[in-house]
């Protein structure tokens, strides 16, 4: 009994935890582009996607909390960093996090560049990898390699879209054996445009 409450009790606060990044995703998000801090979109992401995560895979967070905003919907860029998130947790698979090298299957996040006028962040996993020949399919509509049923085929060119609409981009280096890593560009808010 006392099993069934802990359990019930930790459902709950997950939905609770879910529930709390999705109210503070509301504030003021319509989609429309805004000057986003990266840092607070990406721990919330991680949030969501911790629970399809636990014991498959680390999720390590290398972000700096005050790096420059960028131009985004926080709500869009999450949807981006969840799918990435989600694809590779997904191939993980059911492996143990032990079937990866010394440091287990990881999935990591963090900041590739600051410049001028952009910022990229990635998300890389020590997962199977991306064989070069789908490297390119990967983003078109529909491709998929999961079974009927499980996946849609549509996550990363939604992404894809989406960053365009931010003023960046969504590329991948990858080899088969070696995991995959995806470039997030996104552009640095332009200071002078914060009033239109
Ligand atoms: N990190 C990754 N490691 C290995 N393969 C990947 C990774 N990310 C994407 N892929 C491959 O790219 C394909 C397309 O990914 P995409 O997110 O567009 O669709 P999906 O994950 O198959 O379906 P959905 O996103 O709708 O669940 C996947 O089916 C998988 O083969
Ligand atoms: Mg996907």
């Amino acid at each position: 009994m006392a099993e069934a409450v802990g359990a019930v009790d930790m459902a709950s606060r997950r939905i609770e935890a879910v529930l709390t990044t999705l109210k503070a995703f509301g504030r003021q998000d319509d989609g429309h582009l805004d000057a986003v801090n990266i840092k607070t979109v990406v721990d919330e992401s991680v949030m969501l996607v911790r629970h399809e995560a636990r014991g498959k895979c680390e999720v390590d967070v290398d972000v700096a909390s005050d790096l420059p905003l960028v131009t985004a919907s926080a709500t869009g860029l999450s949807q981006v960093l969840v799918n990435l998130l989600q694809n590779s947790v997904q191939a993980f698979g059911n492996n143990s996090p032990q079937g990866h090298g010394p440091n287990g299957a990881r999935i990591t996040i963090r900041t590739e560049a600051v410049n001028q006028d952009e910022i990229i962040l990635s998300v890389s996993d020590n997962g199977p990898g991306i064989p070069e020949n789908l490297q390119e399919k990967i983003f078109r509509p529909y491709f998929t390699t999961k079974p009927q049923g499980q996946g849609t085929g549509l996550g990363l060119s939604i992404s894809s879209d989406m960053l365009h609409r931010f003023g960046g981009d969504l590329t991948l280096r990858s080899r088969a054996g070696e995991g995959a890593t995806f470039y997030i560009k996104l552009r640095r808010h332009d200071e002078l445009s914060t009033h239109s």
